[in-house]
């Protein structure tokens, strides 16, 4: 197997730029921190992900362990709802990171983010720190940056030249080792604040009387919520039997105290989440056929090379509600911002029964279910797989981010045939001799099929092959002379460069046997 390579993050993001993939939010304003919009290209290419998700785990999962169907619903739910929503889900009372200011730079940190390395200064023991984007695997990388630094004063970059040992998490630190942080943005030690806790969830006010206090309601800062209340209205109007799932895509806003690396971490994103109700003890099956499966998801649409992993979490990383559960785990992507590390991509995990029992607990409805099977009523538990629909697509733009110095446009995107925003391009060699008017017939035939065809006749067909391999599409048709003789049509292969050539009436059929179910 080849060595992994870094890709560079600056290019990634110049071409989503250049190409109308990802632009930054109210960039005429100077853009707004956390905050992207998708372009023409993107948008598409979003849509492509969240309706393969839909197709794969709503309209058509696979077949449940030892075979047979697995029951599937979705749900499309308010991204306001009441605000005892999220006291039952403890969002209110602990949905929290920990933060820490800098009084010199006035920058603001996760403290969990903040990485301490320890040198021996002219007065004893002095801590520096650097900030790490994801955990100690990436302090080493801005353990460099720091050393890049200009402004830092000489007697300190001495330190950080010979700075050496393990690297310490701040929030570890006694309040005497935080007075001696150097902070990742300050020029001298002790600028940093002691941790405290932040609330991620933004505060709106419902109605007209502008009050705080009565009329306080919250952007949901998860889809999963909206499944958990619906729970018994899609028992009650359904036919579906325990075990089933409830499925919901949709935006969830988040207060992140440093959005950071590109899309990955944003304020505003969309979730592609799944509750799966099962029995208590069938509870450990259900967890590894999603975590299995979600995994093999992801690598079918592309994501195949070493750069994604799957990480069961320790016992001390289980999140409150996941308590002695059947598992939980991380789909996790090589990002080149975690590189060597990885991100978290989308988490599989047991629930158990905690949702449903709170929000009986606080509404006062009862949440069990009546297994008529086995005559008994139970609250269900719950296998939830959680997956960022923005950091997939980000995923998928890293993946498919292929330089290639031979090409004219020195770098395509290798995106599997089944989410490539276009799928197919049609050109007339020339702009004339009744090639256009046949160029245009097989367009028309091929978007009355096909979600994104693309029609070019500008410049010459170098210049077109290079804006599709940018643009990531797969498969270019060229009408030239000796298609309005023998009916046949020049296809050329994205990734192979060769070149075939079809008959006309043949173009469909071959679009369709290579996009699959994809559309
Ligand atoms: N209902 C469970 C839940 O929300 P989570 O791990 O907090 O779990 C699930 O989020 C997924 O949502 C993550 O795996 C990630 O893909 C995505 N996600 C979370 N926070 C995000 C952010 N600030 N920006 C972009 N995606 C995010």
């Amino acid at each position: 197997m080849s060595e992994p390579t870094k890709k560079s993050m600056d290019e990634i993001m110049a071409l989503c730029k250049r190409r109308g993939f990802v632009f930054q939010a109210s960039e005429i304003y100077g853009g707004l921190n956390g905050f992207w919009d998708y372009g023409p290209l993107g948008a598409q290419l979003k849509k492509n992900l969240r309706d393969a998700w839909w197709a794969d785990c709503v309209l058509n999962p696979p077949a449940a362990p030892g075979g047979g169907d697995v029951a599937m619903v979705g749900l499309d739910t308010c991204i306001i709802q009441h605000p005892k929503v999220w006291e039952a889900s403890g969002h209110v009372a602990g949905f929290n990171d920990p933060m820490v200011d800098c009084r010199e730079s006035k920058k603001r940190y996760r403290a969990d983010h903040l990485w301490v390395r320890s040198a021996t200064g002219l007065d004893g023991q002095v801590f520096l720190v650097c900030l790490a984007a994801g955990g100690a695997e990436e302090a080493n990388d801005a353990w460099g940056a720091m050393k890049r630094r200009k402004d830092v004063p000489g007697p300190i970059w001495d330190l950080l030249v010979q700075a050496s040992g393990t690297d310490r998490a701040y929030t570890d630190l006694s309040p005497e080792q935080r007075a001696a942080v150097l902070g990742p943005d300050a020029s001298k030690p002790g600028s940093l604040t002691d941790p405290r806790p932040f609330n991620l969830m933004f505060p709106t006010i419902v109605g007209a009387t502008g009050d705080w206090e009565t009329n306080k309601a919250y952007l949901r800062p998860e889809t999963a919520q909206g499944i958990f209340v619906n729970f018994k209205n899609v028992v009650d109007t359904s036919r579906v039997r325990v075990p089933f799932g409830i499925a919901q895509t949709g935006k969830a806003f988040r207060n992140e105290v440093t959005p950071r690396n590109f899309t990955f971490r944003s304020r505003e994103f969309e979730q592609m989440e799944i509750e799966f109700f099962c029995r208590p003890e069938d509870a450990r099956e259900w967890y590894v056929y999603w975590r299995d499966n979600r995994l093999a998801w992801w690598r079918s649409l592309g994501l195949a090379s070493d750069n994604l992993r799957l990480r069961e979490h320790d016992a001390d990383e289980l999140a409150h509600y996941a308590k002695e559960g059947a598992g939980t785990s991380d789909i996790e992507y090589r990002f080149p911002f975690t590189f060597p590390g990885f991100g978290e991509l989308e988490g599989v995990s047991h629930r158990s029964d905690f949702d449903l029992r709170q929000h009986q607990q606080h509404s006062g409805v009862k949440m069990d279910y009546f297994d008529q099977e086995r005559n008994e009523r139970y609250i269900p538990h719950v296998i939830e797989p959680s997956a960022g629909l923005d950091r997939g697509v980000l995923a998928l733009l890293c993946e498919a981010y292929t330089p290639d110095p031979e090409r004219a446009s020195k770098v395509y995107m290798k995106f599997h045939p089944r989410i490539a925003p276009i799928k197919a391009a049609v050109f007339p060699l020339v702009n004339k001799d009744g090639m256009p008017e046949v160029a245009e017939r097989l367009r028309n035939d091929l978007r009355a099929r096909f979600s994104m065809i693309e029609y070019d006749a500008k410049q010459s067909i170098g210049k077109r092959y290079a804006r599709m391999d940018e643009a990531g599409c797969p498969f270019c048709f060229t009408i030239d002379g000796e298609t309005l003789t023998d009916n046949s049509v020049t296809v050329r292969d994205r990734d192979t460069l060769s070149q075939e050539r079809i008959a006309l009436d043949a173009v469909v059929g071959y679009l369709a046997d290579r996009l699959g179910s994809a559309r």
